[in-house]
């Protein structure tokens, strides 16, 4: 048994190298669902019936706890899974929840009104199918009211990263910033709403500016996970072994995933 990990790619790696530094002595196993991607420009049955068959697939390896690190699939399918599909003995969480209570400054399990929050002028940047869910703004308004969201959908940026393409990846960050700034001239938050995108963080700060605070998902998940397997440690599992998973040609992904991690990583077939 391990905790499970998925993306549509290998964005979601920026939120397990986050977990594995967090949480050291657990198991992780990894599906990266590279044969798929981009989930960003699919219908939502689409990326329903793709994020279930990867769950099942992780808990076939033995892990009754799977994080769905990718807000395209949390975004677009996790609500129909938890309501229609989880069976009572596992879990599927997603990543946009820590998020917005780091942005609201919530604990876990404040099930409160919506109050007002510090923030008021907040960009969004994620994909395509992320942006028309309004999963985002629906989570965020069960917590805060009177917070100005303005959307990004960052069509390609998922591409040119997982072609591993930097300099057109950079490019394309530019011209979505400067397409939310005409909307949104002064920002003072933005969410990299996508598990892709930290990648290209200093991209988005650059293009941003340096009074704009920019919030990526991957430390704010490890911190979540940690406080949820400590309520519920039955999670945790007791495997050992870490590995990753993917539906796409395994070298081609390792090599790739080796070079943004900067350190080795060694994909099998799923
Ligand atoms: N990295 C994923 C996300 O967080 C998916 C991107 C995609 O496949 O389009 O949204």
């Amino acid at each position: 048994m391990a905790v499970g990990v998925f993306d549509s790619g290998i964005g979601g790696l920026t939120v397990l190298d986050a977990l594995q530094k967090r949480l050291p002595d657990v198991a992780f196993v990894y599906f990266g669902d590279n044969a798929h991607s981009p989930y960003g420009v699919r219908t939502h049955d689409d990326i329903f019936n793709l994020t279930t068959a990867a769950v099942e697939r992780l808990w076939a390896e033995g892990c009754d706890l799977v994080i769905l690190a990718c807000n395209t699939a949390s975004a677009a399918a996790l609500k129909r899974m938890q309501e229609t599909w989880v069976p009572p003995n596992k879990r599927v969480l997603g990543v946009f929840v820590p998020l917005i209570e780091a942005l609201t400054e919530r604990q876990w399990g404040d099930n409160s009104p919506p109050r007002e929050v510090a923030v008021k002028h907040v960009a969004l940047f994620a994909t395509p199918a992320t942006v028309a869910s309004r999963a985002f703004q629906r989570e965020l308004a069960y917590r805060a009211i009177g917070v100005d969201v303005e959307a990004q959908p960052c069509a390609g940026v998922v591409d040119a990263i997982e072609q591993g393409d930097e300099i057109l990846a950079e490019a394309l960050v530019r011209s979505h910033v400067e397409s939310l700034k005409r909307r949104m001239p002064h920002p003072e938050a933005a969410v990299l709403g996508c598990t892709h995108y930290p990648l290209m963080a200093k991209a988005f700060q650059d293009a941003l500016g340096p009074q704009v605070k920019v919030y990526s998902q991957a430390n704010l998940v490890a911190e979540s996970l940690a406080d949820y397997l400590k309520r519920r440690p039955e999670f945790v599992g007791s495997g050992i072994e870490s590995k990753f998973l993917t539906t796409g040609d395994a070298t081609y992904v390792s090599s790739k995933s080796t070079q943004f991690l900067r350190r080795r990583i060694s994909f099998e077939a799923a």
